[in-house]
């Protein structure tokens, strides 16, 4: 049995990605940051399916704590699993980031590159002596950047996306001589918490990117969670370096 680390797994895209992993008999390492709750009851609802995953706390933004967060791994390996390698490590934990160009601010500007891309960047360094040959790796960007938002609004946070998907080209390239693919998926909207509960709040803008979805609908996190666990799993062996939107056709032929 493999263990897959996936980051931000106390709701959405990662909760759901750790549920399917684990329901295909993989171990679960599952990060969350402020939501420990989240990440309990993304835990119970695994044990309670008979697989095992463990939380830990990881705050993507503060890189100086990337070397105990690693020592935590390797622990947890070793303790649960007798394992001295995970195999496959999902980069999901992010958050959302709509602004215009010309009013973003320095600030938001900082957090964005530091969770999103300095973060993914430096923790995937840090994991990656743990990460086994063979091994896969998937980074969740956006549809943002395979397909430009006709209203705008995303010069910030679709750039550092943009940054995952040129970091897991070079990565594809550096990890093959170790036979790690890597490869990014590029989620539509999707129905989580994202940028404080959005699609909850403003419920009434769902419409609107329904009608500009080939297929009808907002996306589900299980939706992007089946193929992130394909691109995991043998049936992606063949696929690396690539990013995959999944968005249920979001202003296609635009
Ligand atoms: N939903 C969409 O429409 C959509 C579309 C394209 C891409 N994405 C990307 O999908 C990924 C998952 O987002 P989601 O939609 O599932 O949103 P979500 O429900 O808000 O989940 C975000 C996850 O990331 C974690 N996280 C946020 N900031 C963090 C930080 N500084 N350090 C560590 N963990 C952090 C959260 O942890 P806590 O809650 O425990 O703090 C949570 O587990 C993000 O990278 C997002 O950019 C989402």
């Amino acid at each position: 049995m493999g263990v897959t680390i996936v980051t931000g797994g106390s709701s959405g895209i990662g909760q759901a990605t750790a549920l399917e992993i684990a329901a295909r008999g993989e171990g679960v390492i599952l990060t969350y940051n402020g939501n420990a709750q989240g990440a309990r009851d993304t835990v119970a609802t695994i044990e309670a399916r008979g697989g095992t995953a463990v939380p830990l706390r990881l705050d993507l933004g503060d890189a100086t704590r990337f070397p105990a967060f690693a020592a935590q791994v390797e622990e947890t390996l070793a303790a649960v699993w007798q394992a001295d390698t995970f195999t496959a490590l999902v980069n999901n934990a992010g958050m959302g980031g709509g602004s215009r160009f010309v009013d973003t601010t320095e600030e938001q500007f900082d957090t964005l590159v530091r969770v999103l891309f300095r973060g993914t960047f430096f923790l995937t360094q840090r994991l990656l002596p743990l990460l086994a040959d063979g091994g896969a790796i998937v980074n969740v960007a956006s549809a943002s950047v395979t397909t430009i938002e006709r209203g705008g609004g995303y010069a910030a946070y679709a750039a550092n996306k943009g940054a995952i998907v040129t970091l897991t080209q070079y990565l594809a390239v550096e990890l093959a001589e170790r036979r790690i693919r890597v490869n990014a998926i590029a989620p539509g909207s999707t129905r989580t918490l994202i940028a404080d509960n959005a699609f909850g709040k403003y419920a009434h803008l769902v419409p609107e990117i329904e009608k500009k979805t080939l297929l009808g609908r907002l996306g589900e996190p299980d939706d992007i969670a089946a193929v992130i666990a394909m691109l995991l799993s043998s049936d992606g062996r063949w696929i690396t370096g690539q990013v995959i939107e999944a968005s249920g056709g979001y202003q296609f032929g635009i």
